[in-house]
């Protein structure tokens, strides 16, 4: 098909991007869309996909065209439910929504909590390096960050088994309403209604995330509704996140124990790790928007009102930008990756994810000599965050006998 705009003819692809075989290897499929044309139309759920570097930054930053508040999920009905949230709004009620938690976000807010959050760290890393066999997922990278994020939001102990689970179920639903979503459906209601019976004062602790969202309310800033939708997309955005990221760094200390040697001997390597990791991995693979006017993408013309997916993943590895992309590289220390994705909706709590990588790898670096696989690595098959389900490990804890 062409465009008489444009130079470009535009692509059409009918491929499943969210085919089960697609999501547990993505790589091979997005190498050969971003070679095909800068911007390719798939036909089966009717999108088009970015997937080159360059063009993945230029729209996240032009918000004015490739506009968020028609929702950033692929389905309509899924779109429905996050309208008033904070990732479904283009300014000026984004940066409303965005104000509300800037405080405790930034550098200042965090530096406050970033005791409590090592202290927590070393009690965990603690009973593991005990144990000396445990689940990198299930015992950590899926404990660790939920209960930071949760204890800053000021949430009871009780009920919080449902965070996890459902965090995953809302990130599979920005896709295709596919098996996957479908089969964690239940997990998803159940969180949602949790959620919302936690914005009520008398459940939430003083002093907390939580209550800076009531406090809102009550001065008017924000609606219930908007309270609900913001307490969820906090929680929400910072868990599976998190967890995956933390996870693939696991896999890659006890895979590649050369790495984990060069960061004993050099600990200011944790933060390059840290982002070379989100680089290759990209934990939430892209999220859509839509065109508000007619868009050219590097001379391909979209025509208004149509969804557009930013693949950061794709974007991520484009050997346009980052020399031998698949490849990990210890010193490389991609700060500029699209992983926290770019522009007025860049990732919020970004700070906060490098806070937890931080104080948990200084804890780890204290405690642990080596890790090894105890077993096979097991992947989840989530749309949208590139995601594990197991690493058995063992460790061999710092000054143990040989
Ligand atoms: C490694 C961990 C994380 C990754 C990979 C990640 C990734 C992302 C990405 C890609 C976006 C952009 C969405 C868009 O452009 O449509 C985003 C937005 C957001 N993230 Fe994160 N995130 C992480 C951790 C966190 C944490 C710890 C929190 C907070 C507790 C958080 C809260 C948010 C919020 C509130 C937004 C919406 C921002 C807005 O729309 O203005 N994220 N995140």
């Amino acid at each position: 098909m062409s465009n008489a705009a444009t130079n470009e003819p535009t692509e059409v692809s009918d491929l499943d991007l969210f085919a089960p075989d697609i999501v547990a290897d993505p790589f091979p499929t997005l190498d050969r869309l971003r070679e095909l044309s800068p911007a390719v139309h798939l036909s089966r759920y009717d999108f088009w996909v970015l997937t080159r570097y360059d063009d993945v930054r230029a729209a996240a930053r032009d918000w004015q065209t490739f506009s968020s508040a028609e929702g950033v999920a692929l389905t309509p009905e899924f779109n429905e439910r996050l309208a008033g949230s904070i990732l479904s709004a283009d300014p000026p009620e984004h940066e409303q929504l965005r104000a509300v938690l800037r405080e405790k976000l930034a550098p200042r807010g965090l530096s406050a909590v970033r005791e409590q959050i090592r202290s927590y760290a070393d009690r965990l890393v603690d009973g593991l390096v005990e144990r000396r066999t445990f689940d990198g997922v299930a015992d950590l990278a899926a404990v660790y960050p939920i209960n930071v994020v949760a204890d800053l939001v000021g949430l009871p102990l009780e009920g919080r088994e449902k965070l996890h689970p459902g965090a995953d179920a809302i990130f599979a639903a920005f896709g295709p309403f596919g098996s996957y979503a479908q089969e964690h459906l239940d997990a998803l209601i159940s969180y949602q209604v949790w959620m919302e019976a936690m914005t009520d004062r008398a459940k939430i602790a003083p002093g907390g995330w939580g209550e800076t969202i009531l406090d809102a309310v009550d001065d008017g800033r924000l609606n219930r509704l908007s309270a609900v939708k913001a307490m969820s997309a906090y929680m929400t955005a910072g868990m599976d996140t998190t967890v995956n990221a933390v996870s693939a760094m696991l896999r890659l200390f006890a895979e590649r124990p050369d790495v984990w040697a060069e960061l004993k001997d050099e600990p200011t390597l944790a933060g390059p790790i840290f982002e070379e990791i989100l680089r290759l991995e990209s934990p939430v693979q892209g999220f859509w928007r839509v065109t508000r006017r007619d868009a050219e993408v590097d001379g391909v013309a979209i025509p208004a009102g149509r969804r557009v997916m930013l693949h950061w993943a794709a974007a991520n590895r484009d050997p346009r930008h980052y020399p031998r992309p698949t490849e990990f590289e210890l010193r490389r220390n991609p700060v500029d990756h699209l992983a926290f994705g770019y522009g007025i909706h860049g990732c919020a709590g970004q700070g906060l994810a490098r806070l937890e990588a931080a104080e948990l790898l200084a804890s780890l670096l204290e405690r642990v000599d080596r890790f090894e696989l105890a077993g096979d690595v097991e992947r989840r098959g989530n749309p949208i965050v590139r995601s594990l389900r197991s690493i058995p490990l063992r460790v061999v804890p710092t000054g143990a006998r040989p």
